[in-house]
């Protein structure tokens, strides 16, 4: 999981207007795993909330599961300062790709970080369709994506007792594919 570097230099526009941030989007590598496990659970602890489980997914997972998960899928995180801030995935599942886990560090949130994530992370994969899958309460994460040209598909799977999945995809014509 090596390589490539989206170096971003952005205006942020609402908690630091007028300052500028630099922020790095790279490939993350086995070593980053501890560290987006970390901010995966600061990230969604609210979610959990939200659902009011502390079992929401993916609070439980462990590293190892998240080793396990990781092969074949790249990583990119966001660093600030040597500090990882924002994490996404994504899978090449031939046709398309299966974005997951968008996530940016509570302190961070709200800067158009999660936007850029998820520019980034289009821009590793040349497949004609990317999807993804949300809670159906999670408005923030909805609206981002509906911002990006992202729509919900009506699919919906019940994930535990109080979470439901949604899914979204967008279409990206004149892309290629296998
Ligand atoms: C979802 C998440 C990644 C968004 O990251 P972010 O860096 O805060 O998002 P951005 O700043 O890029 O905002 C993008 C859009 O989201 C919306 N948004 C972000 N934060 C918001 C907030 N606190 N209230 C309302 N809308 C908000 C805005 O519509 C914004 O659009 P705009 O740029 O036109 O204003 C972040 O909230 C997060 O980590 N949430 C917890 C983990 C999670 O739920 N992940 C998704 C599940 S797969």
């Amino acid at each position: 999981m090596a390589g490539v570097t989206h170096s971003i230099r952005f205006k942020d526009r609402r908690a630091y207007r007028g300052s500028v941030l630099r922020l790095e989007i790279i490939r993350a590598c086995k070593d980053d795993l501890p560290e987006i496990l970390i901010l995966q659970r600061l990230a969604f602890y609210r979610v959990g909330l939200r659902y009011n489980d502390p079992d929401t997914p993916p609070l439980p997972q462990t590293l190892d599961e998240l080793v396990e998960e990781s092969d074949g899928q790249v990583f990119l995180k966001a660093v600030q300062d040597g500090k990882i801030i924002g994490a996404i995935r994504g899978k090449d599942n031939g046709n398309s790709c299966r974005i997951s886990k968008v996530m940016v560090h509570p302190d961070h949130q709200d800067r158009g970080i999660g936007r850029k994530l998820v520019n980034a992370i289009e821009k590793e994969f040349n497949v004609p369709m990317f999807d993804l899958r949300t809670g159906h309460l999670d408005e923030v994460t909805i609206s981002l994506y509906k911002k990006l040209g992202y729509v919900l598909t009506g699919e919906k799977e019940q994930i535990t007792e109080t979470l439901w999945f949604v899914r979204m995809k967008k279409e990206m014509p004149g892309r290629g594919g296998k």
